[in-house]
């Protein structure tokens, strides 16, 4: 049998096709445009991902015979605000998840309803990339589309809904909308109240690794796919992620080095940390997870690489790259604001320490390094909290970067452990399917026998303390240009 797990990122889809024993048959990728309408806003079409996944899946299964996939499921970009009206059409552009127009808003959830609610409603606070204060944006902004709302749904949901016909999500996406009781796996009534949300507009939640129902006749006739093939409800990207890169049981970590970049911790057990700065998620696996979020990660380098060096050969680049923990140069990584642990719309991409002598070198160096040492913010939190992480997996386009593998090692200092398939979120949604057709007893059995650990990266102790010293310089910039941010937006 095969598996179809679907990406659903913010550049493009990407598509993987699995046998049942995980081994990977074909990959493709179909990019669609990303739109920035005003500065820090951030929109797609949510018909241009359908049009993509199904031009996709056709691609993906001309090989083989397409009457033995058994499944499709997903990991998709989270967060982003689909509405759709009684026509089923969407009412709007998706409002995603790197999106910083709800600063009012979340001042209003945080402020006025007060963080200590929303943490004991949804074990999370108000981030402006989040679900539900995009919502009160329509309803203040836009009060004929937000009359308009039949149906309110995630990306991937969108997918699953065009391929199914059932107005479904899962758990480990739901958790990101802020409308969600993570630690009991339900809609908050609370949260939906305050939001003006009827329980009615929202999807039927389901846990990542079962099934939501089969392929619409139609749909499957134009995929050339069976009727019979399972539609699964699938996760959140970056949970979607930790499957691909077996990262389930107790204190296992990876880090997603995409357009975001992300620490994600599996927890057996549901925690909340104090001060919200990590969130606290549903695992697909059943179980929870904590999460750090920054919104530019691989997107600095590319933006470094295409639109200001104009250069596609990202590896060339790092070749002359050498001194590592010595550059007085830092970046930091905050294109499109950051959210995790600043929680700042307002703060930007900053190149500071130049001098007379610093080189194009330095400046990408700083890049990788900036990203690196944001990252490791979050695992601060988590370390802070007495959550002992040694090591990591890794993935996302980033991870193809043997250099930027040795920052993450030693800016962080973490065994860096390399996966065959560095696919993270494709692999996962392919995982899940497979689960739910039985392939595998559980989520945590699938990432046994398919996921393989082919490298380390291993922390070099002088490293580490070179960069123990750069990264308490890189902590000290932030706060100080923190009122400068606010007064340039
Ligand atoms: C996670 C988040 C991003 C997106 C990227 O909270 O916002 O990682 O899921 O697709």
């Amino acid at each position: 049998m095969y598996y179809i797990g679907v990406d659903l990122g913010t550049s493009a889809v990407k598509l993987l096709l699995m046998e049942g024993s995980g081994k990977i048959v074909n990959i493709v990728s179909k990019e669609y445009p990303l739109s920035f309408p005003k500065p820090g806003w951030s929109e797609q079409a949510p018909q241009d991902w359908w049009e993509q996944v199904k031009a996709g899946i056709k691609d993906l299964v001309s090989g083989v015979d397409a009457s033995q996939v058994a499944g499709i499921s997903f990991g998709g970009q989270m967060h982003g605000l689909v509405i759709l009206d009684e026509n089923d059409d969407v009412i709007r552009p998706a409002i995603l998840w790197n999106d910083g127009r709800t600063t009012e808003e979340c001042d209003y959830l945080n402020n006025t309803i007060g963080k200590d609610k929303l943490s004991a409603y949804t074990a999370n606070i108000s981030f402006t990339g989040f679900t539900a204060p995009k919502i009160l944006w329509v309803k203040k902004n836009e009060p004929d589309n937000f009359a308009k709302i039949k149906k309110i749904m995630l990306p991937k949901d969108y997918i699953a809904y065009k391929l199914s016909g059932v107005h479904c999500t899962d758990v480990s996406d739901a958790s990101g909308m802020l409308l969600f009781d993570v630690k009991n796996r339900t809609w908050s009534k609370e949260m939906c109240e305050i939001c003006d949300v009827k329980e009615e507009q929202l999807a039927k939640v389901f846990e990542s690794y079962e099934t939501v129902g089969t392929l619409l006749p139609d749909v499957a006739a134009q995929l050339g796919l069976p009727e019979s093939c399972k539609v699964v409800a699938g996760a959140g990207d970056n949970a979607a992620a930790a499957v691909g890169t077996g990262t389930v049981g107790d204190g296992a970590c990876n880090i997603s080095l995409g357009t975001s970049g992300t620490v994600f911790i599996a927890s057996k057990n549901f925690g909340v940390d104090e001060n919200n700065a990590l969130h606290s998620f549903d695992h697909a696996d059943g179980s929870y997870h904590l999460m750090g979020c920054m919104l530019s990660a691989a997107s600095c380098n590319k933006w470094w690489m295409e639109e200001i060096l104009k250069t596609e050969d990202f590896a060339g680049e790092q070749k002359g790259i050498e001194k590592l923990g010595e550059n007085h140069v830092f970046f930091l990584p905050y294109l499109m604001g950051e959210r995790s642990p600043h929680n700042d719309p307002n703060a930007r991409g900053t190149f500071i320490g130049m001098t007379m002598d610093s080189s194009r070198e330095d400046m990408t160096q700083a890049v990788l390094e900036g990203v690196a040492f944001a990252l490791r913010d979050s695992l601060e939190v988590a370390r802070s909290l007495g959550i002992d992480i040694k090591k990591t997996k890794i993935c996302g386009g980033g991870a193809k970067s043997p250099l930027w593998k040795k920052m993450i090692a030693n800016i962080m200092n973490l065994d860096v452990e390399v996966i065959e398939s560095e696919e993270g979120p494709a692999l996962g949604g392919a995982m899940l399917a497979a689960v739910a057709n039985g392939e595998y007893d559980s989520v945590e059995a699938a990432a046994a026998a398919i996921v393989k650990v082919v490298d380390t990266v291993h922390p070099e102790a002088e490293l580490v303390e070179k960069y123990e010293a750069k990264y308490q310089q890189f902590k000290a910039i932030y706060p100080a240009l923190k009122p400068v941010y606010a007064q340039i937006v």
